[in-house]
């Protein structure tokens, strides 16, 4: 392989953050000689801890990394909403740094309920939730990160706006995060504890993905919006089909695209599974730099890209796309040009129907025909381009004397989009035509919707929006709302005619003087003619250097935070004494283990969240739900019965069947067992993200070597464990079994097996992955 000569010092002519992607580019290209590489690639791989090291490993010598090779990156930065910050940053508290050493971002945007509209909306959230806002904003003042207060923004919308540049990488709590792939910036949704780990300088550990290109030729038409491209190619894919794959956007089509356009597309990403998604940088990329003024990142993007490379032919220059020739895992061809407006749902992002059908299926189904509300904005789609292409299309309804039919509320992303859009008109308009603007936060989107309409709940009932999920119950906490999700422009036409079976591209409407009116095709632009406002000055960004000296505000009487201590150390010795708490049969997913609705109220607070500990497990003995039996026989919850093993000192474990812990990365799911004094899951198999969170929180997840021997084992047998603790001290090496004592005094030996690598022993023998990386940071 060729190494190119005085290459760090021609390479500090670039600006620091392009100069560290540049050398480690420059690395990648020496390690994998002339292979041609996905921008995907160029990007990630550019943020290896240890080039080499992941690139070599188990990868045929660089030749089969995608799938095989354990990437540890190195994320440029982190961005945190509100609802998963509060645990994200107690346990970053945990480790006595001054700061993190990269910089990090809290966006409160979760925990405002939309209602009447934005300003009496935000007065009673900033009310409802103080303490949790307080606590959020003085951890930024301490830590020194930035903080957006609550009515700022949605998180995803802010990082375009502000954070994402073309070839960083970031990671974010929230699994919308890969809407900065807009922008060309690797965005990863990841958990809490993830994100902590990126926080105190830990490289963040990544399988290698697949890459799944997709070719985009020709051009949106009319009624056509990037929106569209994703609802038909979730109908492709599924809501599986992306998982452990990046979607990387390629061809000529994607130059006829706006920046917002490809973060609509990248955003929802997310809704078909995909590790993250990415498109190039394309002249609509500068544009967008520039109107959020960020001249400099355009021009350093130009730099970058004539910046002379490596002396290898193929990448001469870093550019922004993939190299030609790069292979992909698969290839999905979309013609633009042939893509028609699409409705998905409801209750799954994947059911996509084209909107020339989608009256016939209505009616097929069975769905209401009638509508009840239309939701347009959101962080997925309330881009300049989409408000005023709706603009365009209210203001034709209205000089024809129409008004939406039913509710029609807009949520704009941020406070910076909705003051450009008030300055230029377009808030008027909508609120002219009746439409309530929301506040600048998830609102509806996220369950956190007060209808002041009269739905009631059984009764089915359909509603259109512009957002990227339609879960059962998701916006309105209703099992009979149908949320059918499509793009800003079909929710508008929708809204103006109540009712869900209507195709503005053919029908009319009746004005009140009785002529036919059709919407003209929606027109907009594609950002403003002068750069973006920067809103309020109450709803700025609050961003200072750490100061050791402010106290993070949580009060000890507080229901919704509470400090974490440090886990306690593994004894220097094997696990004795144990007992198993409840013996669990069927499925048991993070929900079973936390679950969410009401108890999110509780994610900064570990022992209040953890009385719903194991809640809706099966007990495997007595087939109850949520039932656990002390060894005198007394009945109990499964929360109750560990918090009282937890006063009195007893450790525990559980024992349960196939894929425990399915379901998401939800860290409480490892936190709360963890707390109420679990040490060891045994079970027929682990879900893999679960299995890991329970090693960084210092549980050991065991597997059964024999299934079978899942009926030796039962709800208050005695366990010790037999050579688990020189297992851990060398480094994962060894075999373990389990002494299980039976009430009758009998014992069992019982083989188990483990997925215990080097680093995760030492997690687990220092009582958490945080605690040691503090140790090491200190
Ligand atoms: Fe918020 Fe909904 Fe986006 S919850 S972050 S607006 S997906």
């Amino acid at each position: 392989a060729l190494r190119p000569r005085h290459f760090a010092s021609t390479a500090a002519a670039l600006p620091p953050t392009y100069e560290k992607l540049y050398n480690k580019y420059t690395e990648v290209r020496r390690v994998l000689g002339k292979q041609r590489l996905t921008l995907a690639e160029k990007i990630l791989y550019s943020h290896l801890d240890n080039v080499e090291d992941s690139l070599l490993s188990n990868t045929n010598n660089g030749r089969d990394i995608r799938g095989k090779a354990n990437l540890k990156l190195n994320p440029d930065r982190v961005n945190m909403q509100d609802a998963s910050a509060q645990m994200a940053l107690l346990q970053f508290m945990t480790c006595n740094l001054p700061s993190p050493v990269i910089p990090a971002s809290i966006h409160c945007d979760h925990l405002i309920v939309g209602e009447h509209g934005a300003d009496e909306d935000l007065t009673s959230g900033i009310q409802i939730n103080k303490e949790v806002f307080d606590f959020l904003e003085s951890a930024g003042k301490k830590y020194g990160i930035d903080f957006w207060p609550p009515g700022a923004g949605i998180i995803h919308q802010t990082v375009l706006e502000n954070y994402a540049v073309p070839g960083f990488m970031m990671l974010g709590t929230d699994s919308h995060s890969p809407n900065a792939g807009g922008l060309s910036t690797i965005t990863i949704g990841v958990g809490g504890a993830d994100a902590v780990e990126a926080l105190v300088g830990a490289p963040w550990e990544l399988k290698a993905p697949k890459i799944l290109g997709v070719r985009l030729t020709g051009q949106l038409n009319d009624w056509v919006s990037p929106k569209d491209l994703i609802l038909h190619l979730a109908g492709l894919l599924t809501v599986r089909g992306g998982t452990n794959h990046i979607i990387e956007y390629f061809g000529p089509g994607v130059d006829t695209l706006s920046c917002t356009g490809m973060a609509t597309v990248c955003n929802m990403g997310a809704e078909v599974g995909a590790t993250t998604s990415l498109f190039p940088v394309t002249e609509a990329s500068h544009r967008y730099l520039k109107s959020t003024r960020r001249e400099q990142a355009s021009r350093n993007v130009a730099l970058l890209e004539s910046f002379p490379g490596t002396g290898l032919a193929q990448d001469a220059y870093f550019k922004f796309a993939a190299d030609e020739g790069a292979q992909y895992d698969q290839v999905i061809d979309i013609n633009l040009s042939e893509l028609e407006p699409h409705v998905n749902g409801p209750f799954t992002p994947d059911l996509s129907t084209p909107l020339s059908k989608f009256k016939e299926t209505v009616q097929q189904e069975q769905w209401p025909e009638k509508l009840s509300a239309g939701l347009i904005g959101s962080c997925t789609n309330s881009s300049y381009e989409d408000m005023t292409r709706v603009e365009s299309m209210v203001k034709a309804a209205e000089q024809a004397g129409l008004k939406p039919a039913v509710g029609f509320y807009i949520t704009p992303g941020s406070e910076s989009i909705r003051s450009t859009l008030e300055r230029d008109g377009t808030i008027e308009t909508f609120e002219n035509a009746g439409g309530v603007v929301l506040s600048n936060a998830c609102g509806p989107c996220i369950g956190q919707w007060k209808r002041q309409d009269t739905v009631e709940k059984g009764v089915p009932n359909a509603i259109f929006t512009s957002y990227n999920r339609n879960f059962r119950g998701r916006n309105d906490g209703n099992p009979d709302t149908m949320n059918f999700l499509a793009s800003p422009e079909i929710v508008t036409a929708m809204a103006f005619a109540g009712s869900t079976t209507f195709n503005p591209m053919t029908d009319t409407l009746k004005t009140p003087d009785g002529k036919d009116f059709r919407f003209p095709a929606p027109k907009g632009l594609e950002g403003p003619q002068t750069p973006f406002e920067s809103g309020k000055a109450s709803l700025a960004l609050i961003s200072q250097a750490p100061d050791s000296s402010v106290s993070v505000a949580i009060s000890p009487s507080s229901e919704r935070l509470a400090l974490l201590e440090p886990f306690p150390p593994f004894p220097n010795s094997d696990l004795t004494g144990l007992r198993v708490l409840v013996k669990i049969t069927g499925k048991c997913t993070t929900d079973t283990i936390s679950a969410a609705g009401p108890w999110l109220k509780y994610k900064g607070h570990l022992p209040n969240i953890s009385a719903n500990t194991l809640q809706t497990a099966v007990n495997a003995e007595t087939g109850e739900v949520n039932a656990a039996y002390d060894l005198d026989g007394s009945r109990h919850t499964i929360p109750d019965l560990a918090k009282r093993w937890k006063a009195a000192g007893q450790d525990w474990l559980v024992v349960a069947e196939h894929n425990y812990g399915e379901g998401s990365a939800r860290e409480h799911a490892a936190l709360q067992p963890r707390y109420l004094g679990a040490r060891i899951i045994v079970c027929k198999s682990f879900a893999r993200i679960h299995e890991t969170n329970l090693k960084k929180q210092g549980v050991v997840p065991l597997t059964l070597e024999n299934e079978g021997d899942y009926d030796l084992i039962s709800a208050g047998d005695e366990v010790a464990t037999v050579g688990l603790y020189e297992m851990l001290v060398n480094g994962g090496r060894g075999d373990v079994k389990l002494r299980v004592t039976k009430k009758d005094g009998g014992e069992v030996l019982v083989p188990v097996k483990h997925a215990v690598s080097e680093d995760q022993a030492g997690f687990i023998l220092a009582g958490s992955a945080l605690n040691l990386l503090s140790k090491r940071n200190q």
